[in-house]
């Protein structure tokens, strides 16, 4: 898999528009704070863009940033802007020419942002641990588009589970279908290329975060994807796939399940380009100065991570009132008809 994944990214994708679904995100999609940042980097590496969704968390000035699976560099060199000076962001790649693009601009960047805070490594998602990097030593880990293109994903995730410091995060946008995807569909090197072939059921997903330590995954955004490319419709039959971003917290205390303790939290609005809101994720969209009901493990999330001195903290666990109305467990995502098939970002 690592041989058809380094040749599809390496030597027969040449540009972003070479991809055959609508993977990419809509430009019209991309926050108005980002596009600035998105402005700075050079144009070789955003032409080399092959990522399904946004992986700029707030709140990163000063953190320390891994990016699996970097590619040519995108996100690397839009989160070291968010990172500032005083943070770093470190990129990991297995194939040579993408890397080669990231490298190569390095200095561009440096003179447009004024500092220097990346490292490319190449290497392995599945074998962190060969990279000689600090165990705990990472606020947040991304990735953009990589995930399903990995032959061991519970390697992956042990990975990032050793990597990230107690209250960091893994923000990451993937490919996931709504079904297991049938061995003709895995089999197809080009449907492999196209992150649709090694793409997670979604349920199976959810289930293998648990089993790495991820209790509570949180999905941000997804949207379906649409195939522009007839010549592939007909060989993924009736599984329909999906870009979806998750963020994973690594809490200790986490539950298995959404537990009422009559906990709230108020946010200040103080989190830098979210004055009025602050999207936890798809189903906690929390608007600042109101009082916001929270589950034991949302209270967690806000609490025992950077997102702390932003908000307010109502209450505590010395009792419980049961399970958290709402906690459903059926498709998560949305399946409304809004497949676009546009362009690239
Ligand atoms: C779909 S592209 C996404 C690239 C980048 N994240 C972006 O948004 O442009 C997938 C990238 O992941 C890299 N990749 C795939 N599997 C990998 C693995 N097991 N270890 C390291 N890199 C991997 C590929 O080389 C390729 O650059």
């Amino acid at each position: 898999m690592h041989d058809i994944v380094q040749d599809y990214y390496g030597r027969q994708l040449q540009h972003t528009g070479d991809l055959k679904t609508s993977a990419c995100c809509d430009i019209s999609e991309i926050p108005a704070w980002l596009k600035p940042l998105l402005a700075r980097i050079h144009p070789e590496v955003l032409s080399r863009y092959y990522g399904c969704g946004l992986v700029c968390p707030p709140l990163l000035e000063g953190c320390r940033v891994l990016d699996l699976g970097c590619g040519s560099g995108r996100d690397v060199y839009a989160l070291a802007q968010l990172v500032g000076p005083t943070g770093e962001v470190v990129g990991v790649d297995m194939t040579d020419e993408q890397l080669a693009v990231a490298e190569r601009h390095k200095a561009f960047h440096a003179d447009a942002f004024g500092f220097s805070n990346v490292r490319f490594l190449h290497g392995y998602i599945e074998r962190l641990d060969e990279l000689g990097l600090e165990p705990g030593s990472f606020d947040v880990i991304v990735s953009n588009c990589v995930v399903n293109l990995s032959p061991d994903k519970d390697a992956v995730l042990r990975g990032v589970q050793r990597l990230l410091k107690d209250g960091g995060e893994f923000y990451f946008s993937d490919v996931y279908a709504d079904r297991r995807v049938p061995d003709a569909v895995r089999n197809d090197p080009v449907l492999y290329g196209e992150c649709l072939g090694g793409a997670l059921y979604w349920n199976d997903f959810l289930r293998l975060a648990h089993r790495q330590g991820f209790i509570d995954p949180r999905l941000l955004e997804d949207r379906p994807l649409a195939i522009t490319d007839p010549e592939l419709v007909p060989r993924v039959g009736n599984v329909r796939f999906f870009s979806a971003t998750y963020r994973l917290f690594k809490l200790s205390t986490l539950e298995t399940a959404c537990e009422d303790y009559g906990q709230a939290v108020i946010y200040r609005g103080s989190i830098p380009a979210h004055p009025d809101r602050f999207p936890l994720d798809k189903h906690h969209d929390i608007q600042s100065g109101k009082v916001f009901s929270v589950c034991g493990n949302t209270w967690r999330m806000l609490q025992d991570t950077r997102f702390a001195p932003h908000f307010d903290f109502i209450g505590d666990f010395n009792r419980h009132f049961g399970i958290f109305e709402g906690c459903g467990s059926g498709l998560p995502f949305d399946n409304e008809n809004n497949i676009t098939s546009s362009a690239c970002c």
